[in-house]
């Protein structure tokens, strides 16, 4: 249990630790204990997890005195749905799980969203704890207690899937990242979460002079090779970025904006994202684009086009543009038509009464700018196109 951080995300009564370890998903079993004095839990895993890392959950659980009901998901945005979730709602009520039993969601972002989601509608609520096993999850999406699911709405050029159109908050009551856990990601996934730091280091730059984002440039050959402190240690200061955000802004709360900040190049990137037959390589039957490098796309966007506002340095866009060749993520890509991306811009949920909304870095830190010019738009879609 080296190098085991814990860091609280404080929230009144529904304050919670993220612990962050490698090798700690054995301690799973009596961490849940004292936190509870249920009996059942019911475990949700992504069915891509080697056997050996759910039954470690499974085992520790059942050491620790639950009995555990395990069930596999698929991970995958169609299956991260209604369906889904009412059918872990027909398997968790068949075991009389009580207000108290917790569940555990072990996964990346898909598994805890749907299990997040099960845990704050069933018996109105009841406790989840998040064991994240994507890089992705790690940093953003195991804390701040958004959950849900995505809705099938065919014809609207978003893959037939309105993302997390459905959900509720609903915190976790703890969350255990185990960097051992992230063995068996895929490198292409472990690009995709770091590609969220790099929003997180662009989100702290004003604040804390550079330093997220300067220590990430110094240890990317470490983080990508997977150095096990490294991890520990980028999953910690990461986990501490989103943590006080959502101290501050709880549960995304229109006055304060500050959740809003977390959206950083994710509309440039979300409209990078739905455009049918974008790829990597430029073969269309390798597409879509990960979320990843869309966000990483859309960070360099968001950097290109605050410098046309003269928000921010013109030299900003060229540090996230070397952070993210270091990383091995996508800085620029052919296909793309200012028209469409400006077109898929207009669609997206961060859209508010028509105008298009940006969250763009400035000298003065992170800012929601409302009805940017067209110009400034462009530039930054200029910025990413091949
Ligand atoms: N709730 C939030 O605040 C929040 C924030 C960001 C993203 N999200 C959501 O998270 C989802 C994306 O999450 P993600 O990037 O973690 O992706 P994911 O859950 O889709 O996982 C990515 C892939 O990695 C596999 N995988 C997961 N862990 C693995 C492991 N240890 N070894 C081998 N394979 C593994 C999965 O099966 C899947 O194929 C999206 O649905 C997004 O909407 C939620």
């Amino acid at each position: 249990m080296d190098h085991m951080r814990s860091i609280s995300v404080p929230l009144g009564d529904r304050t919670y630790e993220v612990r962050i370890g490698h090798g700690i998903l054995p301690s799973l079993g009596p961490w849940a204990a004292a936190i509870t004095r249920a009996r059942r839990a019911f475990l949700i895993s992504d069915s891509n997890l080697p056997p050996a890392l759910v039954e470690s959950a499974s085992s520790s659980l059942s050491n620790a005195g639950f009995t555990v009901l395990t069930t596999r998901v698929r991970a995958t945005e169609p299956e991260k749905s209604l369906e889904t979730v009412a059918r872990l709602l027909a398997d968790v009520a068949a075991t009389r799980h009580e207000r108290t039993d917790p569940v555990v969601a072990l996964g990346g972002g898909i598994i805890g969203d749907v299990g997040g989601f099960v845990a704050a509608i069933y018996r109105r609520g009841v406790p989840v704890i998040q064991c994240p096993t994507t890089l992705l999850s790690m940093v953003d999406a195991s804390v701040g207690g958004k959950t849900g699911v995505n809705l099938p709405t065919p014809g609207t050029g978003d893959g037939g899937l309105k993302k997390n159109l459905v959900g509720s908050f609903h915190q976790p009551a703890l969350v255990v990242a185990d960097i051992a856990s992230l063995g068996s990601l895929p490198d292409r996934e472990l690009r995709c979460g770091l590609a969220e730091c790099v929003k997180h280091g662009l989100i702290t730059a004003a604040s804390d002079g550079g330093s997220l984002l300067d220590w990430t440039a110094t240890n990317a050959s470490r983080i990508v090779g997977r150095d096990p402190a490294s991890l520990i240690e980028l999953v910690e200061r990461n986990v501490r970025v989103k943590a006080q955000i959502v101290e501050r802004d709880e549960r995304e709360d229109s006055a304060k904006d500050l959740r809003a900040l977390l959206n950083l190049g994710h509309t440039f990137g979300h409209a990078v994202e739905t455009m049918p037959g974008l790829s990597l390589d430029n073969d269309p039957a390798h597409a879509p684009l990960h979320h990843g490098e869309a966000v990483g796309l859309g960070l360099v966007a968001a950097a290109a086009c605050a410098a046309k506002l003269g928000l921010c340095d013109p030299s900003l866009q060229d540090r996230v543009t070397g952070l993210l060749r270091q990383i091995g993520l996508p800085v620029r890509i052919s296909g793309l038509t200012p028209a469409a991306v400006i077109g898929a811009m207009h669609h997206d949920k961060k859209v508010l009464g028509g105008r298009l909304r940006l969250v763009l870095p400035t000298h003065a830190g992170v800012q929601v700018i409302d009805d940017p010019p067209e110009s400034a738009v462009r530039a930054g879609i200029a910025a990413i196109a091949l």
